[in-house]
């Protein structure tokens, strides 16, 4: 995730005299207090200054933690834990000294302030302080080991010109061998330097490694609208996107309901998850269908490249001229909606529908995909023919009930203008600056064209093609 572009005022950059005259100013008045210059070292934090930025490590702790241990002599570890180890609460386990490995986990909880690589794997040692054992104990050890080949690592925050927002989340699935709980992680940029940084273990189990990646995203989320509320108060300027509609309609109470943060986080992730796979998904299908249909593959790319005419950035109106394009994408969503059956819907009363009675309650489930593929509306129908297309006005904006990926009604997808312009945008630039050819020589019939289960519904065994540049 990555927001507010945003061009800093003057102040932002933090070395704006006159305003800092001024807070120095207004604390000397309101608080009894001393200046002793410029911060260098506080609580084990030693602050380093330089023309890249401010550099924060934790170096003489991490020595003071070595000699303390004994372990000033020891060999450096590469990582801080031994990949895929799954450290859990063995039954009958040998028992490690309990207020040593406390002390010691304590410490490297501190340490973790200047040093998100080891957060991950103090997050894990730190849930055996109640009853640690031998190999938590040597875990914990490792870890050491880890801080001796890297005592000087720390965290620098230097003036790259913006105060964009950025959030990167991931989770595993699973990963505690003894109650199947996953951990998830985020972190957030702010204007590309290193701000907050969290692993924490799940409350609850996951049923799936889709549910543990969204529970992460959630936690990101709140950390990220906990900061972006703060920046807004400050007056935030620039462009609006979508989180700072959502903010400024939960503060002025816009809507006659109140939007709760939960309510946001969820609308959030609805468009997270409802634009990314779906995206994913058409591109690959339409890749496939071209590789696999050698003529109409030559046909979309010389569109595309007569069009473009040597022009090496494409915009807006080449690709409104881009109709055999555009039929492709049609097509490919004919044949591979990439949500096969929409989103259920409930009736919330009995009616009947072309003679049958749908009793209230019923959940109704729609085949877009069959829809597609009926004979009786389309001729040929497991043909791909981009071509059905070119003198046709059936499109797949929800009006037209035989080609419905994008659903219909007030249910359907709100995201069909930027999907499509995505969707074609990044498939005109495959066509247009590279060659393709499949692997290993492999045939356009070899490619198979197997489905797999799921809510979105991908091809089998992903796509691999081979991309020679191409310039004009
Ligand atoms: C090729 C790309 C896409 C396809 C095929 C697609 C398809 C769909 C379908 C079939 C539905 C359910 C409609 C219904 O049941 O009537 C839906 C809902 C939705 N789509 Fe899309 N979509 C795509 C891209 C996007 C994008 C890029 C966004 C937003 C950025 C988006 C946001 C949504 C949202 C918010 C919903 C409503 C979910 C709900 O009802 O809770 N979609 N989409």
């Amino acid at each position: 995730m990555r927001r507010n572009k945003r061009p800093l005022r003057p102040h932002q950059e933090g070395d704006d005299k006159e305003e800092i005259a001024k807070l120095r100013k207004s604390l000397f008045k309101e608080f009894e207090m001393k200046d002793l210059g410029e911060l260098k070292y506080f609580l084990g934090i030693e602050v380093l200054r330089s023309k890249q930025g401010i550099f924060m490590c934790q170096r003489k702790y991490v020595l003071d933690l070595l000699a303390e241990t004994g372990m000033v002599d020891c060999k450096p570890a590469d990582t801080p834990m031994i990949v895929n180890q799954k450290l859990y609460m063995k039954e009958k386990a040998e028992l490690a000294e309990k207020e040593r490995y406390r002390r010691m986990v304590g410490k490297l909880i501190y340490l973790s302030h200047t040093r998100p690589d080891i957060a991950y794997a103090v997050g894990v040692v730190s849930q055996f302080m109640h009853q640690p054992q031998k190999a938590h104990m040597e875990a914990v050890l490792r870890i050491i080991r880890y801080l001796k080949g890297t005592a000087g690592h720390g965290v620098l925050f230097r003036s790259n010109g913006h105060l964009e927002t950025q959030l990167y989340t991931d989770a595993d699935w699973a990963g505690d061998k003894g109650n199947r709980r996953s951990t998830a992680g985020y972190f957030t940029l702010v204007g590309g330097n290193l701000v907050t940084w969290r692993s924490k273990k799940q409350k609850v189990v996951a049923l799936s490694s889709a549910e543990a990646e969204f529970r992460g995203i959630a936690r990101g989320l709140t950390e990220v609208l906990w900061r972006l509320k703060k920046q807004a108060a400050g007056g935030g300027g620039g462009t609006e996107d979508f989180v700072d509609v959502l903010l400024k309609i939960q503060k002025e109470d816009s809507v006659g309901v109140p939007l709760e943060k939960i309510a946001i986080k969820a609308l959030l992730l609805d468009a997270y998850t409802a634009g990314t796979d779906t995206t994913a998904t058409v591109i690959e299908w339409a890749f496939t269908e071209l590789l696999k249909h050698p003529k109409v593959f030559k046909k979309a790319r010389d569109e595309v490249r007569t069009i473009l005419n040597g022009k090496q950035r494409i915009n807006q109106d080449d690709i409104n001229n881009m109709k055999y394009l555009k039929a492709v994408f049609k097509e490919t969503l004919r044949l591979h909606p990439p949500i096969p059956t929409l989103v259920p819907r409930v009736a919330c009363q009995d009616v009947k529908v072309m003679g049958y009675d749908v009793e209230k309650g019923t959940r109704v489930i729609i085949n877009a995909w069959a829809i597609a593929r009926d004979p009786k509306v389309w001729d040929e129908p497991e043909e791909f023919r981009p071509e059905r297309f070119l003198d046709s006005s059936i499109d797949f904006k929800g009006l037209d009930f035989n080609l419905i990926p994008f659903g219909a009604g007030r249910r359907g997808c709100p995201g069909i203008a930027f999907a499509m312009a995505t969707n074609e945008n990044i498939l005109a630039n495959l066509l247009h600056k590279f060659d393709w050819e499949l692997p290993n020589g492999d045939k356009a019939d070899d490619l198979d064209t197997n489905e797999r289960t799921g809510l979105t519904i991908r091809k089998k065994t992903p796509l691999l093609a081979v991309a020679t540049p191409f310039s004009s």
